[in-house]
């Protein structure tokens, strides 16, 4: 192909996003709103215990927030979404077949970055037959346009025996770096128990928010004893959390660990649980993107700020 169809084609490639971007109410030019905003410091980091590689303590979730479709502008937000999450420092997204066409729509945004960010990409099988575990795995790959996973987590625990196998093979076969297995909202912890009890995974994804902690119970310091990274889930309870204290006044112990926002604050309380490797809260907005990526940094909460949270939380929201 020459350089000049090549040249339109990228020339009318980068007119469609900024006329996206334009039609999202976005800034359009190539350097956006987010970079314009003041450099952050760099995240709290946090290693995964089997390897020792360091993560910052926030990522980025995908269900709903990127099943866009098809559509140009809701794409064009999307990669803003993600250029913001790698502008303040953030690595690891989390997706799934499950989640739509968020697998799609994020592969779109790693081919739109250039540079592209320093990704840590954390997708899941989701498929009841175990023979298919593989193909459902591929078809996820080419989706994210990634040479291989950095890590894939068995979804809800779908057909978790065969598909645990198929993992292990492909991370042995230096075919992906990670394994790990899945659930939310305090669902089947009794088997999650089990499989870290019994099976050498790097990770385990659970709900973990302000106000739901049961896995304080056993599956933290289960975690922590069999050196297991942990991703929290729902951090925000899928927004309830962060729409019931919309409007409410942030009490006083905010300023003490830099928080300006509620939902920085809940994150904090999140990452503050020291055998927390990350939280991934989701979102569609890139100043949310960016909120939330300012909660990586800073002062946390001690154990007696954290009780002093929950119950404050507890009353207003
Ligand atoms: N079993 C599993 O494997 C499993 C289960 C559940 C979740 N997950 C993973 O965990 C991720 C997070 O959980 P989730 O999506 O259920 O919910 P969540 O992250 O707790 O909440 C998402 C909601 O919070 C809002 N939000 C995000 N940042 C905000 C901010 N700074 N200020 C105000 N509102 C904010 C978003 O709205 P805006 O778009 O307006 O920002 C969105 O509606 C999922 O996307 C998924 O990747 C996995």
């Amino acid at each position: 192909m020459g350089m000049h169809s090549r040249q339109r084609r990228l020339f009318l490639k980068a007119s469609l996003l900024q006329a996206s971007l334009a039609a999202a109410g976005m800034a359009v030019s190539a350097r956006s709103s987010a970079s314009a905003a003041p450099p952050l410091m760099a995240p709290i980091l946090r290693p995964i215990p089997s390897s020792g590689e360091l993560l910052p303590v926030v990522g980025l979730g995908s269900w709903i927030t990127f099943n866009v479709g098809n559509d140009p502008a809701a794409r064009a937000v999307s990669t803003e979404v993600v250029r913001t999450f790698f502008a303040g420092g953030g690595r690891l997204i989390d997706s799934s077949p499950m989640y739509g066409s968020a697998q799609d729509v994020i592969g779109d945004a790693l081919t739109r970055l250039r540079p592209p960010g320093t990704l840590f990409s954390a997708d899941k099988v989701w498929i009841g037959s175990g023979e298919r575990g593989p193909a459902q795995v591929e078809a996820s790959r080419k989706l994210w346009r990634v040479p291989r996973f950095d890590l894939l987590q068995v979804h809800n625990l779908l057909a978790w025996e065969d598909h645990l196998r198929t993992l292990f093979a492909m991370k042995a076969a230096k075919r992906l770096r990670y394994v790990g297995i899945t659930t939310s909202e305090g669902r089947r912890h009794g088997e999650i128990v089990n499989i870290m009890q019994g099976q050498p995974i790097d990770f385990v994804q659970v709900s973990y928010n302000i106000l739901d902690r049961e896995v304080e119970q056993r599956i933290l310091p289960l975690a922590r004893e069999r050196r297991i990274a942990v991703i929290a889930n729902r951090p925000f309870r899928q927004g309830d959390l962060t729409q019931a204290l919309s409007g409410k006044r942030l009490p006083g112990w905010a300023a003490e660990i830099g928080c300006t926002t509620w939902a920085q604050a809940l994150l904090k309380f999140i990452v503050s649980e020291p055998n927390i490797t990350c939280a991934i809260p989701a979102t569609a907005n890139p100043a949310h993107a960016r909120d939330n990526m300012l909660a990586a940094r800073g002062p946390l909460p001690d154990a007696a700020l954290r009780r002093r949270m929950i119950a404050d939380v507890e009353r207003i929201a």
